[in-house]
């Protein structure tokens, strides 16, 4: 089995190794999150709009929850904030706030955060006054149930106030080479070295295929989500265009994977370091296929799932 590491701490350097990754791969925090059932994949239009039911937000605020820890509260969501909306500030939340703006525009703590626009507030980080003068919808993770609780100094540290991913330059330092030379690029939006969370842009060209259509599979020991933001995938679990969304466990064998017109993709890998280990059989994808076998072990999220077709493009 070939395998790729990805280091995210400096004082590390990029390695690839023909043999499996083992030992600091291990599973170094938080079982909760390893917890949280899978979900792969499923079509964010199949999912019902909400009025949210998080303690620092209106009813007039829309929810679609794509995927959710019932223990922790751990959520990812995509946010429909209404236009004119208007949010008083100094409070802070109990849980680590992570999102990305998919349409319209926010305003927070004086910041205008647009298209594809990022932030990254930490549980106990005071936020300031928020509006939306346009609407927007975001795509939000909270890493536990988000209540209201005390401001905690430290927090400002670790936060992420802002990050314009259009600014950021595409690249592939770091990336498995099995990646890099099929053509994929990255934006890395946080890196977090004690937890070894990192969060990504995914670019992927057009056509983009294993040789004969037929590839590996791959493998992690950490939690991977993804968010498809424009695009498509061919993967083994059918085709996901924009809009698609998995959280996948930990050992799972995924892929291989292609693109008939490119895409980008929101990607998260959690609780542990992001290792490629490579099957050494070969599976089939098929360009044609458009087909979905999901696999939805998280029930709220099976029961309000409905039927979705994407509309014709032409
Ligand atoms: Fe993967």
């Amino acid at each position: 089995m070939k395998s790729w590491k990805l280091h995210i701490s400096p004082a590390r350097e990029f390695s690839y190794h023909a043999s499996r990754v083992g030992g600091d791969a291990a599973l170094s925090r938080n079982d909760d999150i390893m917890s949280r059932p899978h979900v792969e994949f499923v079509q964010a239009q199949s999912l019902p709009w909400r009025p949210a039911t998080f303690a620092h937000l209106g009813a007039d605020v829309e929810v679609k929850v794509l995927s959710r820890d019932a223990e922790t509260g751990a959520t990812t969501a995509i946010l429909r904030i209404p236009t004119g909306w208007r949010q008083a500030g100094a409070f802070a939340l109990s849980a680590d706030e992570e999102f990305f703006v998919l349409d319209g525009a926010l305003e927070l703590d004086g910041r205008r955060y647009g298209l594809h626009c990022y932030g990254y507030l930490p549980a106990g980080y005071e936020r300031g006054a928020a509006s939306s003068a346009t609407g927007a919808d975001i795509l939000t993770f909270f890493s536990a149930e988000p209540s209201l609780c005390v401001r905690v100094r430290s927090a400002s540290a670790d936060v992420i106030p802002f990050l314009d991913a259009f600014e950021m330059p595409w690249h592939t330092d770091k990336m498995d080479p099995a990646y890099g030379e099929s053509g994929l690029c990255w934006k890395i939006l946080r890196r977090d070295e004690t937890a070894r969370d990192v969060t990504m842009l995914v670019a992927s060209r057009p056509h983009f295929h294993p040789p004969d259509w037929r590839g590996p599979q791959e493998r992690h020991d950490c939690v991977e989500e993804m968010f498809l933001l424009s695009g498509d995938y061919i993967g083994d679990r059918g085709l996901m265009e924009a809009g698609a969304y998995f959280w996948r466990p930990p050992g799972l064998d995924h892929g291989p994977y292609g693109s008939r017109g490119g895409n980008l993709g929101l990607f998260r890998t959690l609780g542990a370091d992001l290792a490629n280990n490579w099957t050494d059989d070969r599976r089939e994808i098929d360009r044609d296929a458009a087909r979905h076998e999901p696999i939805i072990a998280d029930m709220a999220t099976r029961a309000s799932m409905r039927s979705w077709k994407a509309p014709p493009r032409y």
